[in-house]
């Protein structure tokens, strides 16, 4: 069976005033009708895979469990951090939990906050890693790079991708975060393709990664998970012992440092959603360019975004163009539209406020 391990810790600062720290974009329907959490729940489900594990912290559990239920899923775990501490001690938290319950299984560590529009195709890119990882390998989903971006981690093919077909291939290494020096020469490379921060192994094999390339993770986390306390049918993770584990990406802590990497190349889209210039390109535009949702209007507008965030607040541009409008009750965002990158700008000034 394959474990669906879906974290859902993140804040993404990017995409305010949506987005919160209270409530993050995950747990919004920024595209189509389900929140992406619930999308990404109902993607990993079907044959072959087990309930979903979820890792969260405190202030998401309820909203976890009723959005989980809404689309009629149980959930079958939930790990709650007592802080975030980064995706490998979230990662090593599911696998010794996982150790106990299926040790023979493999788990498929997901972010909830991913678009991936076409879920029987990305199915089929798992199913098609599912004999790599069963041979110990780490298989990463590699996407076709489109520009020079420095947020992403890189993965240097050993072989050449052909058609994109949905097979595992070799991995020379993986890079994460490179700068854009290097990250423009991987592109003109062509021998990269995009890390999209999904993973399937092994429980097994990642336990073993773990140990051999962050051996200082696991005697935190595996107190954390055994002095972890059952509440409401929630497992809280132990927080002092929690709190003597490093804060580190498993990209960091483990896939740049090991040999044993695959990559299944997914070609049917994705988007980390990483900014409302992403929410806009998914959500659809017309031929004009222009992006609407909820309360709001275009009237001879080019290039222009224009969202009302279920308040039922109206919103109008005329004229407007390259502008990105996102109104909610108490905030409302109004940005050059090639500006989305620096909206994180805008919650640390309002931090900075106080
Ligand atoms: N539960 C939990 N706890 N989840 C977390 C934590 C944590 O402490 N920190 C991050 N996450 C979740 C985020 O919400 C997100 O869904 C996912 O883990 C990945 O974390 P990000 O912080 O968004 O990583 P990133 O975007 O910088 O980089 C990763 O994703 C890229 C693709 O979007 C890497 O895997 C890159 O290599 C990759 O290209
Ligand atoms: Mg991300």
């Amino acid at each position: 069976m394959i474990t669906p391990v879906l974290l859902c810790g993140g804040s993404g600062t990017r995409l305010w005033p949506l987005s919160r720290k209270s409530y993050p974009k995950q747990f919004v329907p920024l595209v189509g009708e389900e929140t992406l959490f619930q999308a990404s729940a109902r993607r990993l489900s079907g044959p072959g895979f087990a309930a979903p594990l979820i890792l969260t912290n405190s202030d998401f559990r309820f909203i976890v469990t009723e959005q989980l239920s809404e689309i009629g899923t149980d959930p079958g775990a939930i790990l709650i951090e007592p802080e975030g501490r980064n995706t490998a001690p979230a990662v090593l938290a599911a696998a010794l939990w996982l150790e106990k319950t299926d040790p023979e299984g493999l788990m498929l560590v997901a972010p909830s906050d991913h678009v991936v529009p076409d879920a029987p195709a990305f199915r089929a890119a798992v199913a098609a890693g599912v004999p790599a990882a069963e041979a110990g390998q780490l298989v990463t989903f590699g996407i076709k790079p489109a520009h020079a971006e420095t947020g992403y981690g890189y993965l240097e093919l050993a072989e050449d991708p052909g058609d994109f077909a949905a097979r595992p291939l070799a991995l020379k290494r993986f890079v994460e975060k490179p700068d854009l020096a290097t990250a423009e020469t991987m592109l003109a490379s062509g021998h990269y393709l995009w890390n999209a921060g999904i993973f399937l192994f092994s429980v097994k094999a990642i336990l073993a990664a773990f140990r051999s390339h962050a051996p200082e993770l696991i005697a935190p986390v595996t107190a954390a998970v055994e002095q972890g306390k059952p509440d409401l049918g929630f497992l809280r993770l132990d927080p002092e012992a929690w709190g003597q584990a490093g804060d580190i990406s498993i990209d960091y802590a483990v896939m740049e440092r090991a040999e044993n990497l695959s990559v299944v190349p997914f070609a049917a889209g994705w988007s980390d959603l990483g900014g409302w210039d992403a929410v806009w390109r998914e959500g659809g535009r017309d031929d004009r360019g222009v992006g609407l949702s909820g309360h709001a209007t275009a009237i001879d507008c080019d290039n222009t975004l224009l969202r009302s965030e279920d308040t039922g607040v109206e919103v109008v541009g005329i004229g407007l163009k390259d502008i990105i409008t996102v109104a909610m009750a108490d905030a409302v965002l109004v940005a050059d539209a090639s500006r989305a990158q620096d909206v994180k700008k805008a919650v640390e000034a309002l931090k900075a406020k106080g």
